[in-house]
């Protein structure tokens, strides 16, 4: 496990999530009821930015096909759709988060 610094608590309100990168890896971070998550970033589907979609309660929805995940666990809530066809997509990548302080650190690893 290698803990690092990616943001501050003071980066993100209540229900929100931004977008942080730690050397290659690109983290979604969100605030949600108290509780700090982190994910890969890369829609596991083809690769959406998901810091870039929409985050409601505990769903963060991809913005390019409409696949959600649990920000908590990185499970899938819905499938993504092209056009009319359904398509099956694998859970999200969820990443250990610790705090230090003011400090939120994630687990890249
Ligand atoms: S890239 Fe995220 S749903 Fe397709």
């Amino acid at each position: 496990m290698a803990f690092v610094e990616v943001a501050s608590i003071s980066d993100l309100k209540p229900g929100s999530m931004i977008k942080v990168r730690h050397a290659q890896c690109e983290i979604l971070l969100a605030f949600v009821d108290g509780a700090y998550y982190a994910l890969n970033n890369r829609c596991p589907h083809m690769g959406g930015s998901l810091a870039d979609g929409v985050l409601d309660g505990h769903a963060v929805t991809c913005p390019r096909h409409g696949s959600s995940f649990d920000v908590r666990t990185g499970q899938v809530l819905q499938d993504p759709k092209l056009l009319f066809i359904k398509m099956k997509v694998a859970d999200a990548m969820s990443l250990p988060v610790r705090l230090a302080g003011e400090k939120i650190l994630v687990d890249t690893e």
